[in-house]
């Protein structure tokens, strides 16, 4: 442990903030393979120039040890998911810290904490927010995690343990091998439903920018009592996935029609490791991880009103039919909560195991610890 000068600091320069978002090349550097942020998305969410903005208060914080950045933390009073749960929650996302920096690190998690606390939050969360936070990784620890997800070191469970939180859930992330026999399977679930009268279409089949805006409303209304969602609006939704029209992910990302209503949406990627990952030369990617050969469903909704009756079950084999025409091996049914027993389901009549482990950490404001 660092005994030296530890200092906490707001960053607001654009010098301090690039600093902040380049932490990670520090404590990743010697992976053999890790998915890079990236550094001007998150200076723009920083400097309140993001489509999230709007929605958010932000507070960056960092500690330096010896002048040298060694930890940092954003905090986050997200307004939209105070007014949906009315629940005066406060977040930490952007969570990375070097190893052995506990005094460095308890120091700036209570900067932030207090910073939260001022403004009236009763509680803290770290390691889920919609589209700004994932959790923390407790297994696997060292290998490439799917798309979206942490690889953080172990050290970070004993930061936050030592900082008073607690594990509030845990979510998992699976894979499901698209063997034959599985793709076989998915061809006669998916006659079943199209013969219910459950209609599955592509992005691309039903009109991309209408998929878009259907996503936004199925999963606005499907998450609304998801723990840890707020509502996401068509107009911040359109911009961020727009662009991808022309990407295989309006190939892999299906809705669900019964009659004329959208009853379901999956939002699905192709392997983007080739193309994000940063792997050290000569190293090369196990298939169910990347390299080219594993797609993941991202996100799933049904509307309630159709659920049931097999809507998830018929998108997810289409998706995955779809990842294996693109000669994708591996299909990932990335973070499901431990409890939501129907999307636990979904995966594995989709044949998928649970591959990976992650935890969200939660304090209360209110309540006395030993700090
Ligand atoms: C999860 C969700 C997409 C499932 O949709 P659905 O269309 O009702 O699911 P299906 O009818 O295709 O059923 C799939 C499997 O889940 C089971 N299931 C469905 N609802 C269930 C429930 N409430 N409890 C337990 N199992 C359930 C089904 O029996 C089926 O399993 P089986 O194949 O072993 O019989 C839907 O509940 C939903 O939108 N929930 C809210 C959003 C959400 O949690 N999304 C997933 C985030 S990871």
């Amino acid at each position: 442990m660092g005994g030296d000068q530890i200092r906490v600091e707001q960053p607001s320069t654009l010098e301090h903030l690039t600093e902040f978002a380049r932490l990670p090349y520090h404590v990743y550097r010697n992976r053999e393979a890790w998915w890079p942020p990236d550094i001007q998305n998150e200076i723009d969410l920083l400097s309140g120039k993001s489509l999230l903005s709007t929605y958010l208060e932000m507070a960056p914080f960092c500690a330096r040890r010896d002048g040298r950045v060694v930890a940092r933390v954003t905090a986050v009073i997200n307004r939209r998911y105070i007014e949906h749960w009315h629940e005066p929650l406060g977040q930490l996302i952007h969570f990375e810290a070097l190893e052995d920096e506990d005094d460095a690190v308890s120091a700036m998690i209570e900067a932030a904490v207090q910073w939260l606390k001022a403004r009236a939050m009763l509680a803290v969360r770290s390691g889920f927010a919609a589209f700004l936070d994932y959790p923390y990784a407790i297994d696997n620890y060292g290998s490439l995690p799917s798309f979206l997800l942490r690889d953080n070191p172990p050290s970070y469970h004993r930061y936050f343990k030592q900082a008073g939180f607690i594990t509030e859930k845990g979510q998992v992330d699976y894979t499901a091998p698209l063997t034959p026999e599985i793709q076989a399977r998915y061809r006669s679930v998916s006659g079943a439903a199209s013969a219910s009268g459950v209609r599955v279409r592509s992005w691309r089949d039903y009109g991309f920018l209408a998929a878009i805006d259907s996503w936004t409303d199925v999963t606005t209304a499907a998450f609304d009592k998801h723990w840890g969602w707020n509502p996401v609006t068509r107009g911040e939704v359109r911009p961020m996935l727009m662009s991808l029209w022309e990407t295989p992910v309006a190939d892999l990302s299906m809705l669900a029609t019964i009659g004329n209503e959208v009853v379901g949406a999956v939002f699905s990627v192709p392997d983007l490791s080739p193309m994000l990952v940063k792997v050290r030369a000569g190293a090369k990617l196990p298939p169910e991880r990347g390299g080219g050969t594993r797609g993941a469903l991202i996100n799933i909704g049904v509307l309630e009103s159709a659920r049931g009756r097999g809507v998830a079950l018929a998108m997810t084999a289409r998706s995955f039919l779809a990842m294996a025409e693109l000669k994708m091996r591996f299909a990932g049914y990335t973070l499901v909560l431990d409890d939501n027993w129907a999307s636990r389901r979904t995966a594995l009549s989709a044949g998928a195991n649970v591959t990976g482990n992650f935890v969200t950490y939660r304090r209360e404001l209110s309540t006395v610890h030993p700090h």
